[in-house]
């Protein structure tokens, strides 16, 4: 992409504009909710086109050869995909709706098999609700300790109390890479570490090839993640990864579970029918080989052409230059917003310890009326509990507004915003 692309649309975007076609018809509509979704690139539009113009067909099904040419590209969307995010093995990359499928299988597949009473399942207390209420849910159903690692005075999670609460019954311990509501980067390594060692699992084994289960089960919920820093699922050293294709650039229900390979292949199926099969008799059924027997009925193909095409035009940007940026950004955020009087700021101080997302409130205005006055003056964020109930109770709010960034993010996108904010605090002094 020549520099000249880059700047059309506005000046210092990593990515221009014209690249996502719902930006370059709206020139005026300023973007800030991609935390919640990120803007689909034209690039994953097209390759979505060219899948049902060329190829469509059911998968795995017809003995046709444009059911093959559709086999193929499913396969070949799930190897890029997997290239994207570190995985060695492929297939250990299962397809689901999403991040909150993915725990959802994790949680109800394995955790049904493994959980009981008198074990404990360890959450904190940073998690969206797809990483909460699974497990809550799980504990109520089975009688294990729900516990919950509660955050430090600087907001993050607090590492002795998980030390204190993981012990040698704990069945899972599952966090965020990133806090969809703060932003927070978790230092994922040191919860694996003391997940490992205090559960009595083997320091953590990075590779999936490496994965039979000693210990709690270990999992990342990478939604946030995925879309903002370079990750490398396998050297991560999790047992589980979640994540969405939607909040980088793919199609809304696309995204996946990675599991290692022995864990997936003792795991029992989570939904039956078509295509997770291998024989079905009339009194048993055995299964089909890895991710077949996690994808039960019909596969969304469009879901993982398109999400291969996404990681495509990431990669072409590159995943450094994506963290470069939206840290100059984020930086530039916190500053002009701390500036403004009257506006609280949530999570880490810094932006280097946070992704592309800045959380805040505005004296006196509820966070619904700071987002639609912002919407009429074209600036889009999310205002809300963000899907994280329980850490707002510990913010001590009941909603906040925030501010999300991407690669087509630019500073003049931040003035945009706090202009927007100092318009917010003028019309409801009025009022
Ligand atoms: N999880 C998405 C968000 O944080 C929807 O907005």
């Amino acid at each position: 992409m020549s520099a000249d692309a880059r700047m059309h649309g506005g000046a210092h975007a990593l990515a221009p504009r014209t690249d996502f076609p719902l930006l370059a018809a709206r020139p005026d509509l300023v973007y800030l909710d991609s935390a919640a979704t990120a803007q689909k690139p034209r690039a994953v539009l097209d390759a979505i086109q060219a899948y049902y113009t060329t190829t469509n067909a059911n998968p795995h099904r017809g003995a046709y050869a444009l059911s093959a040419a559709a086999t193929q590209a499913y396969h070949e969307a799930r190897a890029r995909v997997a290239r994207f995010l570190g995985v060695a093995d492929a297939d250990t990359l299962v397809f689901t709706r999403g991040t909150t499928e993915a725990i959802n299988l994790v949680a109800t597949a394995w955790g049904r098999a493994h959980v009981r009473a008198g074990d404990n399942l360890v959450v904190t207390r940073l998690e969206h609700h797809a990483n909460f209420v699974p497990w809550q849910q799980l504990a109520l159903a089975t009688g294990a300790e729900f516990r919950i690692c509660e955050l430090d005075a600087a907001g993050t999670v607090d590492l002795a109390m998980l030390a204190r609460l993981v012990d040698a019954r704990t069945k899972v311990v599952a966090f965020g890479q990133v806090s969809n509501a703060l932003g927070t980067i978790n230092p994922v390594a040191e919860l694996v570490r003391i997940a490992r060692e205090r559960s009595g699992g083997r320091a953590a084994a990075a590779g999936p090839a490496r994965g039979t289960h000693e210990g709690a089960l270990v999992v990342c919920d990478g939604a946030q993640g995925v879309p903002h820093l370079r990750v490398s699922v396998d050297a991560l050293g999790v047992d589980a990864f979640a994540f969405s294709g939607h909040k980088l650039g793919g199609p809304m229900g696309s995204g996946g579970l990675v599991m290692r390979r022995a864990l997936l292949e003792a795991m029992p199926p989570y939904h039956f029918g078509g295509d997770m099969i291998e024989w079905v008799h009339d009194d048993h059924t055995t299964w089909n080989v890895l991710p077949h027997k996690f994808e039960a009925g019909t596969p969304n193909v469009e879901a993982a052409v398109g999400l291969a095409a996404a990681c495509d035009y990431l990669d072409a940007l590159g995943m450094d230059a994506v963290r470069a940026h939206e840290v100059s950004l984020t930086a530039r955020a916190l500053a002009a917003l701390r500036a403004v009087p009257g506006v609280t700021v949530y999570g880490p101080a810094t932006a280097e310890a946070r992704s592309g997302v800045v959380s805040f409130g505005v004296a006196e205005v509820h966070p619904h009326d700071v987002a639609t006055t912002l919407d009429v003056h074209g600036v889009c964020v999310r205002a809300g509990h963000h899907c994280a109930q329980p850490l707002m109770r510990a913010l001590g709010a009941h909603a906040t507004v925030r501010a999300s960034f991407w690669v087509h993010s630019t500073p003049d996108d931040v003035a945009r915003l706090v202009a927007g904010v100092q318009a917010v605090q003028r019309l409801f002094a009025t009022a």
